[in-house]
């Protein structure tokens, strides 16, 4: 587990801090963009204003507002809570004593298991390691980056005195406005079309390679799924009857898978209205309109005897220490936490629309690679986005085509066992004149077994 300074851990509270209080500042920024529309059709001539109002646009422009009073109040529900980071972390004014009581002597956080009751449960690990660690909003206009680049402004000053409440951003909303498209992929009766096109051919080829384990067997069958966004591939992952372990380090996927996973009794029980924030390439008022229910599953239902959780952090950070599996601690934690799966333990990990998020992918696949086992299998699909082109934070960024990449992990030790491509949309709107699909590519590979060592006996060098 890595280490942390005090102020790493300061500025990852005043990270989350931010993310509480965009959150919060949803629906009066929602508001009032949408006030400018009506604002705007009073600017214009008379006949004009009536060829309007005759259409209904002031209707409409009403019901976006209730769209929007709606998505807060969900919004509302989500950071109801963001004490699963720790006590006063997420709120305004509990920042200050709110902090001391969760760190341990050494200054690290203490790691405490969220929901031990319940199954599944979010951890907090490393949890601290990502407040400079995120990309500028990539130019792209169509990106599916969701790495949440938090915005830097310091809130509180650093002789301890009172910091002013964070103002929103345009960037931190379109954050908001990203995870609500992103519920529709991950956990909504519509958004099915597109977990077929990505998440059912990696589980379908998860299956496959591990087609003769019994569902005994399959239970110990140890599946990661970094950068586990919402945290639907994963949940999938357990469903089928595997052990699954999501990763993920944006506050805004925390916070919203927390409250599917854990705080959601029936199917359908959330209301969203996920494309009320652009009239844009609407073919109708149901495009910008429309009501998004949540979950289509129940996310209780999972096998008995299974492990599912998401484990909040750095890929890099958690995954990527320099560890020793000889000299890993592999009992439980005094407080009970199970230990992790270190080097070359995982049987599986699964990334999708995750790799293209490195700065370094080197780094990416030879931490994926240590980390797999012997024999296990890496299943991973993705565009190459690379999330980190031209950052304006001078921030290091790799960017390899698609041969540059099998040809770096072949060369790490992987063996491609399959590369296909997978048209695959990525929170697209249904009833929008606008989509993108990513003609993404999809590939198996396999840890190769340590080649043995020479003996006196082979002729191997
Ligand atoms: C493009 S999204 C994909 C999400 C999900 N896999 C899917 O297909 O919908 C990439 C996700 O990786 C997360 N992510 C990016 N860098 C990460 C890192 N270093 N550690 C953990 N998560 C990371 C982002 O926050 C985001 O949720």
């Amino acid at each position: 587990m890595p280490e942390f300074s005090e102020e790493d851990i300061a500025e990852e509270e005043k990270q989350f801090a931010n993310v509480i209080a965009t959150f919060q500042q949803y629906a009066s920024y929602s508001l009032a963009a949408n006030n400018r529309r009506r604002k705007d059709v009073y600017t214009l001539p008379q006949a004009d204003r009536e060829a309007l109002l005759k259409l209904g646009y002031l209707n409409k422009l009403k019901q976006v507002d209730e769209a929007i009073i709606a998505n807060a109040q969900f919004l509302g529900d989500i950071i109801a809570d963001s004490d699963i980071f720790g006590p006063g972390v997420g709120s305004e004014d509990g920042y200050e004593d709110g902090v001391g009581e969760e760190l341990a002597e050494d200054g690290s956080q203490s790691q405490h298991q969220l929901e031990a009751s319940r199954d599944p449960r979010i951890r907090p690990q490393g949890q601290h390691s990502h407040a400079h660690d995120h990309p500028p909003a990539p130019s792209h206009s169509h990106s599916h980056s969701h790495s949440h680049p938090h915005s830097h402004q310091h809130s509180h000053s650093h002789d301890g005195g009172p910091r002013k409440p964070h103002k929103a951003t345009d960037g931190d909303m379109d954050k908001v406005r990203s995870t609500l498209k992103q519920f529709v992929r991950d956990w909504s009766v519509e958004g099915e079309a597109e977990r077929e096109a990505s998440y059912k051919p990696m589980t379908d080829a998860l299956l496959e390679y591990y087609k003769h384990k019994t569902p005994e067997e399959r239970k110990k069958l140890r599946v990661l799924v970094p950068g586990a966004g919402l945290g639907r591939l994963a949940w999938d992952v357990a469903k089928l009857g595997f052990s699954s372990q999501g990763n993920e380090f944006s506050h805004y996927m925390l916070l919203g898978s927390f409250l599917i996973l854990n705080r959601t009794n029936t199917v359908n029980q959330h209301t969203i209205y996920p494309y009320t924030h652009s009239l844009s390439n609407a073919r109708n008022r149901d495009a910008a309109l429309r009501a998004v229910q949540i979950p289509d599953v129940l996310p209780s239902t999972l096998p008995d005897g299974i492990k599912f959780e998401l484990i909040a952090g750095d890929f890099e950070e958690i995954y990527g220490a320099d560890e020793d599996p000889a000299s890993m601690i592999m009992e439980p934690t005094e407080d009970g936490i199970p230990p992790e799966p270190h080097a070359g333990l995982w049987d599986a990990i699964m990334t999708c629309f995750f790799i293209d998020t490195a700065k370094n992918i080197v780094n990416y696949l030879r931490i994926i690679h240590r980390i797999l086992r012997p024999g296990g299998v890496w299943i991973n699909l993705g565009p190459l986005l690379w999330h980190w082109e031209n950052n304006s934070t001078s921030d290091p960024s790799i960017e390899l085509g698609l041969d540059e990449v099998l040809e770096l992990a072949r060369g790490i030790g992987f063996e491609i066992l399959e590369v296909k491509t997978i048209n695959s949309p990525y929170t697209s709107n249904k009833d929008s004149m606008l989509g993108y699909v990513y003609h993404a590519a999809f590939w198996t590979a396999t840890k190769k077994a340590k080649p043995e060592r020479a003996s006196g006996l082979s002729s191997a060098p």
